[in-house]
């Protein structure tokens, strides 16, 4: 038996069973042959061949499970992977935070709210974000829930792709006027217009396969690997005895689950899923290639990303180690750059807020340092959301962070900043 970290105790046992029970026979969410797309394409990525956007929120809520929500979700991430196609020159592959983004690690058990002390809310999947004793307590039929909400969120989400967002891949329709009050407008405004250019020219030479591929588009689904019962339940076996994580396309270890002799790890042994594993400073080495042994034995093309979160002020530091002792060991791993979780402060009000400034320069830094160390970043992870909220220090002062503060954990970047991000990115890159 492995220790299982962050995992809830339900009190009602039988509940529990029946709600496991009952998940087993449910269809499942996405269907293997994505998932083995999905493995070749982060195997191009990692050859540098393409290009890969992860983005949604840190904590999914159920009640974010609206059309508005998910289309202006959709939204961003479809913009910002037009700019970076056109930053990259590479095919961009798109994977949401969203669709089972439902469970949360924490660092303790519990929190004080006002003055009472109770347990600590772990994501819609395991208890409930309101205070209070009952709302907290870990509820087995939220995994059901969990399943019908991420169902129905794909399911929209594959809609409005088939249904063809077109619109979307003409920057002039996109809503830029940020650009205007941004000191970067400019330059922004120029990458804009190339990209029209571009898709004009297209339209006019009918090229008509390059603009159906810009239509129908693959969109695939991740989340933090965490509620190993919920993850077990909607794991099955294929022909050959494979077995696959149908829940979601791709799954990651989070930073405070990648004990080497832990449950999480042993869970994702087993899964054939492309795997992405968080790497920050307080994973040695050692500890990573021992990861890397067991969760990529036959280092498998596509099989591992490694996404680093250091922040702006230690990847200098301790990057070009970590990728010299993978390099050495040989693993194909891609690598991808999350500047969110290693630049999270606290504002003067007590809020968990990020920096704008850090989050790029965390960027400009892991582009430079794989540069530097013949590696090759291949995709960017960050936490974000299509709606306006101030959670994020760029386009919001400080002072600004109460007005739509609605993050259920992490401060995620708005539409404005996650598409800056981006143009950030070209103007990095081009
Ligand atoms: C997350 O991605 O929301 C998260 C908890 O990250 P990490 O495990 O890297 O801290
Ligand atoms: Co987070």
């Amino acid at each position: 038996m492995k220790r299982a970290e962050q995992l809830p105790q339900y009190d009602d046992a039988e509940l529990f069973t029946s709600c496991i029970a009952a998940l087993s026979r449910k269809p499942p969410v996405v269907a293997q042959g994505e998932i083995d797309r999905l493995r070749t394409e982060i195997a191009e990525a990692a050859a540098g061949r393409r290009f890969i956007l992860q983005g949604g929120d840190c904590a999914e809520r159920f009640k974010d499970c609206t059309a508005k929500v998910l289309k202006r979700k959709l939204q961003v991430l479809l913009q910002m992977s037009m700019v970076l196609t056109y930053a990259t020159r590479k095919p961009v592959t798109r994977i949401g935070r969203l669709a089972g983004q439902y469970a949360k690690p924490r660092s303790a058990n519990e929190e004080t709210v006002g003055t009472r002390k109770m347990p600590v809310y772990r994501g819609d999947l395991v208890n409930g974000y309101d205070a209070g004793d009952e709302a907290r307590r870990p509820n087995p039929t939220r995994m059901l829930e969990g399943y019908y909400h991420a169902t129905a969120s794909l399911n929209y989400i594959r809609a409005l792709i088939e249904g063809g967002f077109a619109d979307l891949h003409h920057p002039e329709q996109w809503d830029l006027e940020f650009l205007e009050k941004s000191p970067e407008g400019d330059s922004y405004r120029r990458i804009a217009d190339a990209i029209t250019d571009a898709i004009h020219f297209m339209d006019t030479v009918g090229a008509t396969d390059v603009a159906e591929k810009l239509r129908r588009i693959a969109f695939y689904t991740s989340h933090e690997a965490l509620l190993l019962p919920y993850e077990e339940a909607l794991t099955r076996m294929d022909d050959n005895e494979t077995a696959y994580n149908l829940g979601a396309h791709y799954l990651w270890l989070g930073y405070r689950t990648c004990t080497l002799d832990g449950a999480h790890v042993e869970y994702l042994r087993g899964i054939e899923n492309p795997i992405g594993i968080k790497v920050g400073p307080g994973l040695d080495s050692d500890t990573l290639l021992a990861l890397l042994a067991v969760l990529d034995p036959r280092k498998t093309p596509g099989r591992i990303t490694l996404i680093t979160r250091f922040g702006a002020n230690t990847v200098r530091k301790s990057l070009p180690s970590v990728i010299n002792s993978v390099q050495k060991a040989g693993h194909p791993v891609l690598w991808c750059c999350d500047p969110m979780h290693g630049n999270t402060e606290t504002a003067s009000d007590g809020r968990k807020t990020r920096r704008t400034a850090n989050i790029f320069s965390e960027i400009e830094q892991t582009f430079a340092i794989h540069g530097d160390s013949h590696s090759c970043l291949g995709g960017v992870h960050f936490e974000l959301t299509g709606d306006v909220v101030t959670e994020c220090i760029g386009n919001n002062e400080e002072q600004d962070l109460c007005g739509r503060y609605d993050t259920a954990c992490d401060p995620r970047l708005n539409a404005e900043q996650s598409l800056e991000m981006a143009f950030l990115i070209a103007r990095l890159l081009r």
